[in-house]
């Protein structure tokens, strides 16, 4: 196992009825602003009850952050919050209004150049931030208990992450029973991109990490079993509050620590999301399988471990065993109804792969746990869905 120097300040707050405990956490002479998306948690009764919760609190709002926040939309908050003098955020909505937040928090504070081709593109650290939290209200990204944020920016065509310890959430509210009103679509997305942040976490090489392994595979395991529960009965307390926990657990950093990682199918999903629109979860799916399959060799093992622990598949072979586990989870994908060949969303593959080279050979990139996907890797991974 690798060294490793752990640390998540976020409280968790999990269960029915526990956005009303709000007021207990955010002191009543700050000047809060609650950030949320396109408008869901006014149809859900989110909103209201964030709002009763929140009564006699110097209260603003900032609504509009978009599926795959805008760093455009972003700037908007930043003027008004400086115009206003905010100290407090609520993000209340999914990962997008969340990953917003953070960046808007970050963004107040900054005052270097432009943020987006500071932060984002450059990587320069982000020394501070405004203080927030978050009522989460999709299980998928785990952004209510880390410290990554991605936004995107319509101008450039970019999708591009950040992470500070500055970012992280004060506290987190979850409510599985907000979950109800998901649109089936959100819900296989977020169980498909817990899937995938757990493999992301799992599946490189072995360290000897026998514990990390067993939570992980425990974390897919509960997918599996629970994914089909909730299709069938969306309003089972459970089962969402099962897949709620899984899709925090799965990135709260937690499965991570003393292992490599390897995240090269986030990397290009992101460039798929940027060129075509895709949701995160969809893109994925997509890549997903093709860099399992393109990496096996290196990946044999994890992927074995994995068929004959998760799947049941009992085969001696680890590389037979690899393949059998790429398979099984393309169907796993394919049984809850996400789509998994670009061809699906009619993106030409070629097209796609092109695109995506050329960018990648511009930034020069080496991805996953090895370092061993570069732009002409990346391009065959992608031809190949
Ligand atoms: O915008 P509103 O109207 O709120 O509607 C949203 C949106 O249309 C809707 N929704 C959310 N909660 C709902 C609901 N509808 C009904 N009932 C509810 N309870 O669902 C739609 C999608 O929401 P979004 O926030 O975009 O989804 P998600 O949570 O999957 O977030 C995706 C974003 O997170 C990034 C992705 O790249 C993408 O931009 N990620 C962030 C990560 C992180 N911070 O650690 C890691 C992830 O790998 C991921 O990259
Ligand atoms: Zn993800």
């Amino acid at each position: 196992m690798y060294n490793f120097n752990f640390c998540c300040p976020t409280r968790v707050i999990f269960g029915k009825g526990t956005i009303a405990e709000l007021p207990k956490y955010i002191d009543r002479n700050k000047k809060v602003l609650m950030i949320y998306g396109g408008g869901s948690i006014k149809r859900n009764g989110v909103y209201d009850q964030v709002k009763r919760a929140l009564e006699g609190y110097n209260l603003l709002e900032f609504g509009g952050i978009e599926p795959n926040p805008k760093y455009e939309t972003c700037m908007r908050a930043v003027e008004m919050i400086k115009r206003e003098g905010v100290e407090f955020l609520l993000a209340v909505g999914g990962g997008s209004t969340l990953d917003g937040t953070k960046f808007i928090a970050a963004a107040s504070k900054y005052e270097g150049g432009d943020p987006y081709e500071d932060i984002m593109v450059k990587g320069i650290e982000v020394r501070d931030a405004l203080p927030l939290a978050d009522v989460i209200t999709l299980p998928a990204t785990g952004s209510e208990m880390n410290s990554g944020a991605v936004v995107s920016r319509l101008a450039t065509e970019e999708k591009l992450a950040f992470h500070s310890d500055y970012v992280f959430p004060q506290f987190s509210i979850i409510d599985p029973e907000v979950t109800y009103s998901l649109p089936i679509r959100q819900t296989i997305n977020g169980i498909v991109d817990t899937f995938v942040h757990v493999m992301e976490q799992y599946c490189t090489f072995d360290v000897n990490s026998p514990l990390q392994d067993s939570w992980a595979l425990g974390i897919l395991k509960t997918l599996i079993e629970e994914a089909p529960k909730v299709l069938a009965n969306p309003t089972d307390y459970d089962t969402r509050a099962n897949i709620f926990w899984c899709a925090t657990c799965g990135l709260n950093n937690w499965i991570s620590q003393g292992v490599p990682q390897d995240w090269a199918t986030h990397l290009i999903g992101h460039e798929l999301t940027a060129f075509y629109g895709i949701d995160h979860g969809q893109s994925l799916a997509i890549i997903e399988p093709r860099l399992l399959k393109n990496q096996k060799v290196s990946k044999a093992k994890k992927l074995a471990k994995l068929a004959r622990e998760v799947f049941g598949i009992e085969e001696s072979v680890d590389l037979k065993a690899a393949d059998k586990a790429i398979e099984a989870v393309e169907a796993f994908y394919n049984s809850i109804g996400m789509k998994t060949k670009l061809s699906d969303y009619e993106i030409d593959a070629n097209e796609a792969a092109e695109k995506i080279r050329e960018r990648f050979k511009q930034r020069d990139v080496h991805l996953g746990e090895k370092g061993a996907i570069d732009a002409d890797v990346a391009y065959d991974i992608v031809k190949a869905c």
